[in-house]
């Protein structure tokens, strides 16, 4: 185990992506988030291309971030667990924060949307702020990935990008 120093974290495994790694993360990525490609801020990420930590518990891969650096900013731009509630998305976010700090970067951003509660409420346990609504973004997103649907979880119409924000 690396980069992270909670007790919740320890039954993960956290290591950089491999070659091996390439069609597990491309697989993934189109059965989380409907394509490889990301769209935050009006920008297309082609996610299965960018730096990524993978989570292994036992003998399995149990999650997957990825994350962009640009000067002193990391951005992160895909985040699944697996297997929920036993630490893993802490520990990912922690090996990020961790990389990203490395990388001399003084802010950890991201972009959710107005529906993802949960991940609302994971990033600020974690002591991300909301620093931005971006209202009526998805209408922009939706035109450079048609695929993102107009209802999202819990039935919440998909409108807005939210941003959060880790100052490192
Ligand atoms: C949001 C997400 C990444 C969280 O991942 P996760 O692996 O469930 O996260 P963790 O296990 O670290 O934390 C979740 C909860 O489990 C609890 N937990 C962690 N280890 C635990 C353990 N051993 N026993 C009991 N509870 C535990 C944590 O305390 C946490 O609760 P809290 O927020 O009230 O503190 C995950 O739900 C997910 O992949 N969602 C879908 C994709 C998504 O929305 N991504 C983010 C938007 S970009």
């Amino acid at each position: 185990m690396q980069g992270n120093d909670d007790e919740e974290s320890r039954a993960v495994d956290l290591r950089q992506r491999t070659e091996d790694d390439s069609d597990w993360i491309v697989e993934l990525l189109t059965k989380e988030w409907g394509s490889t490609k990301i769209v935050t801020r009006g920008n297309t990420w082609t996610a299965d291309e960018l730096p990524a930590v993978v989570a292994i518990t036992g003998d399995e891969r149990t999650g997957l971030a990825t994350y962009r650096i640009d000067g002193d900013s990391c951005e992160m731009i895909s985040l699944n667990s697996l297997m929920e509630n036993i630490g893993i998305g802490t520990a990912l976010v922690n090996e990020v924060k961790r990389r990203a700090k490395v990388a001399g970067c003084k802010r950890l951003w991201l972009i959710t949307t107005n529906d993802n509660l949960k991940a609302i409420r994971f990033y600020q346990r974690r002591g991300f702020v909301l620093v931005a609504v971006h209202r009526n973004a998805l209408d922009e997103s939706r035109r450079l990935k048609p695929s993102i649907p107009l209802v999202g979880l819990d039935g919440i119409p998909m409108r807005d990008e939210i941003e959060m924000e880790l100052i490192l």
